[in-house]
């Protein structure tokens, strides 16, 4: 029987390191909000992020809410197109809140720069942004992350939340998917 765990080449971040990172994030988040009095809001960013906000957003230790945002940059194949589309925004005011974007990867950095720049003119008192994964090599614009997870090279990957045409996300681990899956 085909398993998915078959089309991995190998695994970049076990359980235990996703784990780990989303526990080091955390603890910087806590020491860096603690203002009870100003709203705490995680955007999280859908699909991918589904996974890692909920691990994170458990560690955090004062009171938060929790918006979705959905923003189409890949379409059903491996390459980013450049372009973004807000296809679920927020249903709600965000104005005079701390808000922090919740993303799984930040790979060209378009994503990210989009959504910070919207939010921001939405009369956000702060937006800050956390990926749980950061490939540098791809970035295509001016873009840091200021809550950054692991830093990994210029491979597909999967797992946790990350696709590949919609399939993968629910691996519990992260890793990196075999080019004779999409290359076929
Ligand atoms: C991925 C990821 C980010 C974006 C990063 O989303 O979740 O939102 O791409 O790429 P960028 O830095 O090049 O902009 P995707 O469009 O694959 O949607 P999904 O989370 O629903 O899988």
């Amino acid at each position: 029987m085909h398993q998915m765990k078959d089309d991995i080449k190998y695994i970049l971040a076990d359980e235990k390191k996703i784990e780990g990172t989303c526990e080091k994030l955390a603890a910087q988040i806590n020491a860096d909000y603690p203002d009870h009095d100003r709203e705490l809001v995680f955007v999280i960013v859908l699909k991918g992020s589904v996974f890692f906000a909920t691990d994170l957003i458990r560690r955090v230790n004062r009171p938060c809410t929790m918006e979705f945002m959905k923003v189409s940059s890949y379409g059903s194949g491996v390459e980013t197109s450049g372009f973004i589309q807000v296809s679920l925004d927020l249903k709600r005011d965000i104005k005079d809140a701390d808000v922090i974007i919740v993303e799984d990867i930040i790979d060209s950095g378009r994503t990210l720069q989009k959504l910070c720049s919207l939010l921001a003119t939405r009369g956000a008192h702060s937006v800050k942004t956390c990926a749980l994964l950061d490939k540098p090599e791809r970035r295509q614009v001016d873009m840091e992350v200021d809550y950054s997870g692991i830093v990994i090279p210029d491979e597909f990957v999967v797992g946790y939340g990350l696709d590949y045409a919609e399939y993968y996300r629910n691996l519990p681990y992260i890793g990196v998917l075999d080019p004779s899956v999409y290359s076929e």
